[in-house]
């Protein structure tokens, strides 16, 4: 079903199932692709990365006793992007099949994943015995979040936030309206598909009421990518906000 300009939730059950199953695919060859799709496009996986990195890593101005929280961080591709330039770097993903790879592929005291649905982010970092962090990521997974919860975890964001933060965020939203895709088809990924493309008026209401109302300002925003070709969607274009307090 594509439904326009409505609110309507999508099942967390399907997302969860969706990307456990995406897990099963991983190639080391192109492992990034197993959160980035375009299964049909393995270049464009591999060159949208080199982009988001060289565009994002700048913004965040990672010290070396910076502590990062990776939210939906999938296979925590950004442990390593972020390079030395921290103190600690936590990544959560609910899908337990990718933060078993993500815990295969890096071994380090200063990094560590947790299994666990973001809406409940304090909760489970008080579990692992874990404190604020000053750069918090939240990089392609606004779209499967329901708007309730997205006000909760904006919430949460902020919980865990010391005084002075940088949240970066990148989401795909509606070119020109809100568009769900519930229990759709894809050609392209051979499953289900269900993710909520919020427009940036929608996104900008949300951060008003949670962000803005804490201290945190939009320092920026705009397209990821510059060049149309790496921008291969109609209705979506991939978008990034860096807030900061
Ligand atoms: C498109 S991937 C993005 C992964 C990574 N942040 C990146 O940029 O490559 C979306 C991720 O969101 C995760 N996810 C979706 N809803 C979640 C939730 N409620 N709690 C935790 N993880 C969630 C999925 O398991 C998936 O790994």
């Amino acid at each position: 079903m594509r439904i326009k300009n409505q609110i309507e939730d999508i099942s967390y059950a399907q997302t969860k199932r969706f990307f456990e199953k995406r897990a099963e695919k991983y190639d080391s060859e192109n492992p990034n692709a197993v959160t980035m799709f375009q299964d049909g496009h393995p270049e464009l996986v591999k060159q949208r990365n080199a982009v988001e990195a060289q565009k994002l890593l700048p913004m965040l101005r990672l010290e070396k006793t910076s502590r990062v929280l990776d939210l939906a961080c999938g296979i925590g591709k950004w442990a390593d992007i972020i390079g030395d330039n921290f103190s600690e770097y936590c990544g959560i993903d609910f899908s337990q099949k990718l933060i078993s790879i993500a815990e295969a592929n890096f071994n380090s005291p200063r990094i560590s994943f947790i299994a666990g649905d973001i809406t409940i982010m304090s909760e489970l970092l008080r579990e692992n015995n874990k404190g604020k962090y000053d750069r918090i990521l939240f990089f392609g997974a606004v779209m499967y979040i329901n708007d309730s919860d997205l006000y909760k975890i904006c919430d949460e964001m902020i919980r865990c936030s010391e005084e002075h933060t940088i949240i970066c965020i990148k989401a795909s939203i509606g070119k020109s309206e809100r568009l769900t895709l519930k229990d759709f088809f894809s050609e392209e990924l051979h499953d289900n598909y269900n993710a909520i493309y919020r427009t940036d008026e929608e996104m900008r209401s949300i951060f008003e009421q949670t962000f803005f109302r804490n201290g945190f300002e939009l320092k920026d925003s705009g397209p990821m990518y510059e060049n149309s070709e790496l921008n291969n969607r109609e209705e979506t274009i991939q978008y990034y906000y860096l807030l900061e307090r």
